[in-house]
């Protein structure tokens, strides 16, 4: 290893100074490597087991990693849904003293998905929706907090089950800007690339046969931008209220349920009456994302995704009605649910399929199928019967997401720069 090695982190684990930074990424050997689904890059991106956890190592020029470093660090300051940065290594030199490239290293961001990997398994144009969807969200989190993003497409963005829907995760921040707050341009700007390149990566899928061959792309980027301005515009457009004849407080309260529902909750709301005092106008001034994670992290301490999360809190409200506890205060019923509920269906499930999906996750399922079952049958089947046959026939078919592929797949899926 070059003695000029420069390492800028936060904190440096030891064992990343035993990676043989002398040697171009291209050619790491895949004993380090770990075979996960990569997305389409134009830079060398490799996953790394590294002390019982992955980080991607991308090899890139020495101002752009350090540009990308320090805004992947301010977004996760921010809270937003990026990957995290864990170091910037320049000063690479070959044995024979050659420079290579510096090297931005990045936390794997477990349980994701690139969204080439989504496609070679369902091909729906509904799964397309839903990515969009998702991006949707991400693009407005990003734009609230003032972070224009220069680049936006599926392949800089990777994406988690949650529920029925996706979340949506940054994953390349080369070109993005932190503003104060951004203009309304800048946003456009941002929306109108995320549509191009979203068409244009639907279009590649679909000359790759990934893509039913009568969904039609363009409509389908469309989405992008109604999605957006749908969802902006409730988080942010002021409201006018007639004070007289309206009920002014129950509208301010209908405006604050509708942003939870879309899972934001309202840190500040700015209200404001004309001269006359006959109208009022309402703003939301800061929107927090993560309004149903929040809640049920505060009565389970679960950590899942908003959607997740919402789900799981419905089958707490079902239980306690269920169970005749209308009364009982959250808090507790929360906890009866989770020993008698939720973990017996975690538990059910066997150690070696566990690993396919994250726990809520399962549980989702779970309650699809229990949907299901019960449709089929006409009555309520019961819990037990439904965990056996979700064990026996829904789990095994799953792809194993928290690895994905096996180590054959991921060696020739990589030699095919048309798959990934
Ligand atoms: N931290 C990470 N976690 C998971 N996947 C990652 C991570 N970093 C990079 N990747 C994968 O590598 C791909 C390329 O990374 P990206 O930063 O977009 O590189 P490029 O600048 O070359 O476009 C991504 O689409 C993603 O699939
Ligand atoms: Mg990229």
């Amino acid at each position: 290893m070059s003695d000029l090695l420069e390492i800028t982190a936060a904190t440096v684990d030891p064992a990343l100074l035993d990676l043989p930074w002398e040697v171009p990424l291209e050619e790491w050997p895949d004993e380090i490597l770990a075979a996960l689904p990569r997305g389409i890059s134009r830079h060398t991106v490799r996953f790394v087991n590294l002390s019982n956890r992955v980080i991607a190592v991308k090899e890139i020029g020495p101002s752009v990693a350090h540009h990308e470093f320090h805004m992947l660090r301010d977004l996760s300051r921010l809270d937003a849904p990026s990957v995290l940065p864990t170091a910037v290594i320049t000063g690479r030199r070959t044995p024979v003293g050659e420079e290579l490239n510096a090297v931005l290293v990045t936390e794997h961001l477990q349980f994701s998905l690139p969204y080439r990997a989504l496609f070679s398994q369902h091909m729906s144009a509904d799964t397309a929706t839903r990515l969009i969807d998702a991006l949707a969200v991400l693009l407005v989190r990003l734009h609230l907090l003032g972070f224009y993003w220069g680049d936006v497409s599926l392949s800089n963005t990777l994406f988690r089950r949650d529920a029925g829907a996706f979340s949506a995760y940054l994953v390349d921040a080369e070109t993005g800007e932190l503003h104060p707050a951004l203009t309304r341009g800048q946003r456009e700007y941002d929306v109108d690339l995320a549509r191009t390149n979203i068409i244009g990566e639907l279009m590649d899928l679909q000359a790759g046969l990934y893509f039913p061959a009568d969904a039609d792309p363009i409509d389908i980027g469309d989405r992008i931008r109604t999605r957006y301005e749908d969802l902006w515009n409730e988080l942010t457009a002021v409201e006018t209220v007639e004070t007289v004849g309206a009920n002014p407080r129950l509208r301010v309260a209908q405006r604050i349920r509708r942003l939870n529902d879309l899972g934001f909750d309202v840190g500040e709301l700015k209200m404001t009456t004309d001269a006359s005092g006959t109208r009022l106008e309402i703003q939301p001034k800061v929107v927090d994302a993560g309004h149903h994670h929040r809640k049920l992290m505060r009565l389970t301490g679960m950590d899942v995704g908003e959607n997740q999360a919402r789900r799981l809190l419905n089958d707490i409200e079902t239980f306690r009605a269920t169970t005749g506890r209308s009364d009982a205060p959250l808090e507790i019923v929360a906890h009866e649910w989770l020993s008698s509920v939720f973990e017996p269906v975690v538990r059910a499930v066997p150690a070696e399929l566990a690993r396919k999906l994250e726990p809520a996750q399962i549980f989702h399922e779970f309650l699809e199928h229990r949907w299901y079952r019960s449709q089929q049958a006409g009555y309520d089947v019961p819990f037990e019967e439904v965990i056996a046959s979700y064990v026996a026939e829904v789990l095994p078919a799953k792809r194993d997401e928290a690895i994905l592929i096996s180590s054959d797949e991921a060696a020739s899926a990589a030699d095919d720069p048309d798959l990934w």
